[in-house]
């Protein structure tokens, strides 16, 4: 089918700009010694977490007890819920999967630890690295394994609050790891896995020393938060949202038929809701649930025209998506329904 012919909104994938992606990130972890396990947040879908796998990943990653069930589908034999989920509805799920693939929870207390220990998952313990969301501190990583005793086979942490792939940020964390290990090590216990790393960290995380695996999530595809941070640039986004110009009728304006159901309300630093590809005048200044403003700034659109918008940060806009288009050139060669979107619990 020709991507004219696609009905929209509708999320594509440049096949070609993803496939790229994920090797680039396979080559660098393996050129560091650097086990990947991608958060697959970003895509939801089986058949991509797969590929991933195929390309050389050595696990994926999810956030909740659903997202494991459904990611099974991808054959994978080490998934990682890093998370900590808590919850009597959720241990006999939890249960489920590990007797399916060997299941890893990240937990940072012993109340989400001690309920899934009979599950028979391992765990590693969630260090902050300074986002300070979920996490203990450093010197309290120690005492927490030996508390849960059994199962445990690393640190975890997420180095969220780095924006940038500024170095500075990333050898703080790597300090902070170090002094983990130090104790740790004082204390005899062996940390099989140092599980970090992000997107905007991605091409540094060699410089978290003792880090033995990263979780990329945003790698697969990027998005404009990506080029923000200077990990990607605008030739790195293989997803867009194709949309179709349905009213002009306001002065140098025009609606798309994409609004907050289809994109997110995170800004960038660049601004506005995304940026319409090949028109760089034009602004995305503006949304309701159905309609996206764009103040036209001279670029020339009537209405049928189709626009292709790169989102501020594709994982949420994937999230809305009953089913995505893969494509080659013009060539629509994929249709990949989005199977773990919407699974919140
Ligand atoms: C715990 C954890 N690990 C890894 C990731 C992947 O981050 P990114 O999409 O920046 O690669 C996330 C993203 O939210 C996360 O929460």
């Amino acid at each position: 089918m020709h991507i004219s012919e696609l009905d929209t909104p509708a999320l594509v994938i440049d096949l070609d700009i993803m496939e790229r992606n994920l090797r680039r990130m396979s080559e660098y972890a393996a050129s560091h010694g650097i086990r990947l396990r991608p958060h697959t947040k970003t895509h939801k879908i089986p058949a991509l977490g797969r590929l991933q796998l195929d390309l050389g990943a050595a696990g994926l990653t999810v956030a909740k007890v659903s997202e494991a069930e459904v990611m099974l589908a991808s054959g994978v034999e080490d998934l990682l819920i890093a998370y900590p989920l808590y919850g009597p509805k959720k241990w006999p799920r939890v249960a489920e999967v590990a007797k399916k693939t060997r299941l890893t929870v990240s937990v940072d207390s012993y109340e989400v630890a001690e309920p899934l220990i009979p599950t028979g998952v391992e765990f590693l313990i969630e260090m902050d690295a300074g986002l300070g969301r979920v996490g203990v501190r450093p010197e309290e990583v120690v005492p927490l394994a030996k508390r849960i005793g059994t199962n445990v086979r690393g640190l975890a942490f997420y180095p969220g609050h780095l924006k940038s792939n500024d170095p500075a940020g990333l050898l703080q964390v790597s300090n902070l790891v170090q002094q983990v290990l130090r104790e740790a090590a004082a204390a005899g216990i062996e940390f099989e896995l140092v599980s970090g790393g992000s997107t905007p960290t991605m091409w540094q995380s060699h410089l978290v020393q003792g880090m033995n695996e990263m979780r990329p999530g945003t790698y697969i595809f990027n998005d404009r938060n990506t080029i923000a941070s200077g990990a990607c640039g605008p030739e790195d986004c293989a997803a867009s949202i194709l949309c179709t110009v349905v009213s002009t009728s306001v002065d140098d304006q025009m609606i798309i038929d994409g609004g907050s159901k289809t994109f997110t309300s995170d800004q960038t630093a660049a601004g506005g809701y995304g940026e319409v590809l090949g028109s760089p005048e034009a602004f995305f200044f503006k949304m309701n649930e159905e309609h996206g403003y764009i103040k036209r700034n001279g670029a020339k659109f009537k209405v049928g025209d189709r626009a292709r918008v790169l989102m501020n940060h594709v994982c949420v806009s994937v999230n809305m998506e009953e089913r995505i288009y893969g494509v080659r050139g013009e060539e629509v060669v994929e249709t990949w329904e989005v199977a773990g979107r919407g699974k919140l619990q």
